[in-house]
């Protein structure tokens, strides 16, 4: 039985003060009977980590980065590796985030390298799929998105054996408020799961798939009901505490009406 996630990317947003005001928010908000159902994690910009660090050790939250370096080490000045990530003790890392993909030249390649990365470092890869408009219009949706998959997969660290989540983010719905209608998403869903059973079994089985695309309180019911989803990578949303927790709630209270 795989325990649902409900993740935030903070993306390039707040300072220390707000960051750690909203983690002291969260901490204080997050209702006990959670704790054995739903998993939460915060992806803050990385220099933000020791906040989390700080404010969230010893609590059910977990933390984790949005971006790492594709090296292990050496002279990438700018980079932050997975290693030093989870020196700060995260625990996850998403990679391949299309605004990665589309603004920093992220290739299919370099995310597999990072997923390498993660992985040695003992962080959990989330690796980001989806289509954008143009793709969708043009019926090339689940192409595009197995075959993001398929290079992200594509590993030689042996990372199969590991903790992995994919998160199917449509391009288009990504800030806009549009969101995947269920039907296209429960699709898209199979044909991930598809994917990861040629894998192995124990690799579609093991894996958590979110969905990420104008998530928000009103409509995570509705997504979370999908029996193949485990859950949301939320953005804007993510940085209201109000409003994370109540999707945190909305997932909790459509998991124990499903039981
Ligand atoms: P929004 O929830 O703001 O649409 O962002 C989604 C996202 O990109 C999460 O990674």
């Amino acid at each position: 039985m795989r325990r649902p996630l409900i993740a935030g990317n903070w993306k390039l947003n707040g300072r220390r003060a707000d960051v750690e005001e909203r983690l002291k928010a969260l901490r204080a908000g997050f209702r006990e009977e959670w704790v054995e159902a739903v998993d939460m994690l915060v992806c803050p910009p990385a220099v933000f980590l020791p906040s989390c660090e700080s404010s969230l050790k010893g609590s059910p939250i977990a933390w984790g980065s949005q971006s790492h370096a594709a090296e292990a080490s050496g002279a990438y000045t700018g980079e932050v590796s997975a290693s030093m990530i989870a020196d700060f003790g995260a625990s996850y890392a998403i990679v391949g985030h299309s605004e990665r993909r589309a603004l920093f030249a992220e290739t299919d390649a370099i995310v597999a390298q990072k997923v390498n990365r993660a992985v040695a470092a003992g962080l959990t890869p989330i690796v980001c799929v989806g289509e954008t408009l143009d793709q969708r219009e043009a019926g090339e949706a689940e192409t595009v998105i197995c075959s993001q998959l398929l290079a992200a997969l594509s590993d030689e660290s042996g990372f199969l054996e590991a903790p992995f989540v994919v998160a199917y983010e449509p391009v288009w719905a990504i800030g806009t408020g549009k969101v995947a209608s269920v039907a296209d998403v429960e699709s898209v869903l199979a044909a991930i799961r598809r994917v990861l059973k040629e894998g192995s079994e124990s690799l579609s089985e093991r894996t958590l798939l979110l969905y990420g695309g104008s998530v928000k309180p009103s409509n995570t019911a509705e997504l979370c009901a999908l029996p193949d989803l485990d859950g949301a990578l939320v953005g804007g949303a993510s940085l209201k505490p109000a409003d994370f927790l109540e999707i945190m709630n909305q997932c909790f209270k459509s998991l124990s009406s499903s039981t």
